[in-house]
């Protein structure tokens, strides 16, 4: 395992200087203002909604008048006691409501996208925050966990309610959002799993590389399938703007007083929460960055946002070599989700 670190250090690409003084700038002096737009008769699906940056936009769109805010938690008494912690509107205590979500279970994303395929009558802003950066090697539905929970099922859900996404755009003429949080690791990770035959296929063992770099390889996969995702639904709807439906990915930024690392590797985990404690921005940061990326315009579509505004993503993902490999995991996993439930990649239209 040493060993491995120490090769994956010498693997990772080097970050630009242009980067880390965009990043500590952003870090240390941007703040985003209070969110302000109405989200009065809007529904908004958070997922991981029972902590951490999900928590606090949860909190924001109730602020904000959302008619209805899903709360979609992997434990719903999280979710509750998450729940009892946001202030009510007064008189209209059923706007938030709280739904079982385990993306560990193909089975559980299936049973949440039919409930809201069958009770929700729109959906606005569909939120895709819940991640995970695992400390041990284990595997969810045949694939290592950080990848099943952060990459598969997270766009299998948002595949499976497009239809819904689009059809609320359609009939309230305003673009509606499907935002994937996706992490500035993107940069940090050395993603040899690109040269195997079926990068996908690589993640079902623990493999030759430190598989500690499987965080920042999900983030990476996030940014490159959300380019993917909006470049297809352009494609199937016959040129870009003409589909109701907003797709980008964003990077909260660093942000202290989550749980996400708390089983992360070790040496990552003593790595982040150093850096952490100088330049960590508060979740509340994170949740209006988050927010503000779930309802930018079109300029956003297919981009990767950072402190609020489109912004590069990492070298890698700009290179043909970025391209090339997102398309092949597109592919992939156009091919896992048609495994797990047969015509579900028929949603992109
Ligand atoms: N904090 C940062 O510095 C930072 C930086 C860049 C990007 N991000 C991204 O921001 C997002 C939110 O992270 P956070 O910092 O707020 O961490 P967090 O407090 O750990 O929140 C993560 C949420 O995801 C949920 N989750 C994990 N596995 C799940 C599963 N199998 N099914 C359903 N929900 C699951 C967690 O639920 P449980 O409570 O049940 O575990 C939790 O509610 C993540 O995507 C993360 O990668 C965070």
């Amino acid at each position: 395992m040493a060993a491995q670190f120490i090769k994956y250090i010498w693997e990772v690409p080097a970050v630009p200087l242009s980067f880390t003084l965009h990043y500590l700038k952003t870090q240390l002096f941007t703040t985003l203002p209070l969110p302000t737009t109405s989200y009065s008769s809007k529904t908004v699906i958070i997922t991981g909604a029972n902590s951490g940056i999900g928590l606090e936009a949860t909190r924001h769109y109730v602020r904000l008048g959302a008619a209805r805010v899903i709360m979609a938690c992997r434990s719903t008494e999280r979710g509750e006691r998450a729940k009892a912690s946001i202030a009510l509107p007064a008189g209209n205590e059923a706007v938030i409501e709280v739904w079982p979500l385990d993306l560990c279970s193909f089975e559980s994303v299936k049973a949440f996208c039919k409930r809201a395929q069958e009770e929700l009558n729109r959906l606005d802003v569909l939120l895709l925050n819940a991640g995970i950066a695992m400390g041990e090697f284990e595997l969810s539905e045949g694939y290592e966990t950080t990848i099943t929970t952060n990459v598969i099922s997270t766009f299998f859900m948002g595949i499976k309610l497009l239809p819904l996404l689009r059809r609320t755009g359609i009939e309230r003429n305003e673009e509606s959002h499907l935002t994937f949080v996706a992490s500035e690791a993107h940069y940090f990770t050395a993603f040899k799993e690109r040269h195997e035959d079926k990068i996908f296929e690589s993640y079902k063992s623990k493999g030759d590389h430190y598989w500690g770099d499987r965080y920042g390889a999900s983030k990476l996969l996030e940014v490159l399938l959300t380019r993917e995702l909006a470049e297809t639904l352009d494609q199937r709807a016959g040129g870009p703007g003409k589909i109701p439906i907003i797709v980008n990915s964003v990077t909260p930024g660093m942000c202290g007083a989550t749980s996400l690392f708390r089983s992360a590797p070790w040496i990552i985990a003593v790595i982040i929460r150093s850096m952490s404690w100088i330049i960590a921005r508060s979740p509340d940061q994170g949740a209006r960055i988050l927010m503000a990326a779930a309802e930018g315009g079109r300029e956003t579509h297919g981009k990767y946002i950072d402190s609020g505004k489109v912004h590069d993503p990492s070298k890698f993902a700009l290179s043909d070599e970025g391209k090339k490999a997102g398309k092949k995991a597109w592919g992939e996993l156009m091919e896992i989700l048609e495994t797990i439930e047969p015509g579900s990649t028929f949603m992109l239209g």
